[in-house]
């Protein structure tokens, strides 16, 4: 059975059997999480987007786990620069690990990375990611605005578990992710990227209202706290 547990802000572990999977490790840097990125073990590290609250911590999780990173071409093409083992994929694409499926979606947004030069390095398009293993599937949306297509991905593939951003601001806000829930159909919906900085404060249990107003299930996870599904 998969367990997913959330680390902070964006941050996920995705475990079955031996295989570990993080999703935009943004550790260090964030003051809310105390979870040390040199402890974190894993097997492929999957990013979303060049920002530093979702590339994070990646490149030295990376390579010190001798860990695949996994996310667009032009992140990959970064992270392979900076020794890190990489499969590059893009929008539209899935590919079979030997732990399951993943399938990169779009997402609204961008994904320069501020890595210290004067201007932001190009890292491409931004994703999202579709994850089954074990005949589950795990939707992380990465940061991204409401998309009518949501509803196509949650056509086509059914959905477990579905990871949506609702800080507002720099992604979707509560109400435009209820609707992204209603059009994604997922058995679970899991609010993040909330409340990590002042400009994305929200409440999570409005959206838990939101959504059990719509007749869908949803879950605000602590940091560590994990569920298996
Ligand atoms: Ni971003
Ligand atoms: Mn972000």
């Amino acid at each position: 059975m998969p367990k997913l547990t959330y680390i902070g802000h964006d941050a996920f572990l995705l475990e079955h059997d031996a295989t570990r999977i993080v999703f935009d490790p943004f550790l260090s840097g964030n003051p809310l999480i105390t979870t040390n990125p040199d402890e974190l073990k894993v097997d492929y590290v999957l990013l979303t987007h060049g920002h530093g609250d979702h590339l994070g911590d990646g490149i030295t999780i990376a390579q010190n786990n001798n860990a695949t990173v996994v996310a667009p071409f032009e992140l990959t093409t970064y992270c392979a620069s900076q020794g890190c083992k990489v499969h590059p994929m893009h929008i539209g694409g899935a590919f079979h690990f030997p732990f399951g499926r993943v399938k990169l979606t779009i997402a609204h947004h961008g994904s320069g990375a501020d890595l210290g030069g004067d201007a932001l390095a190009y890292m491409g398009n931004p994703c999202g990611f579709l994850v089954t293993l074990d005949g589950k599937t795990v939707y992380h949306a990465g940061d991204t605005g409401i998309f009518l297509d949501m509803k196509l991905i949650g056509e086509m593939d059914e959905i477990d578990i579905a990871l949506l951003p609702i800080g507002d601001n720099f992604t979707m806000g509560i109400d435009d992710a209820v609707k992204a829930a209603e059009f994604l159909q997922a058995k679970l919906t899991i609010p993040m990227h909330y409340n990590t900085f002042e400009v994305i404060e929200v409440d999570p249990l409005e959206f838990q209202k939101k959504i059990s107003a719509i007749g869908l299930s949803s879950r605000v996870l602590e940091f560590g706290e994990s569920l298996e599904f």
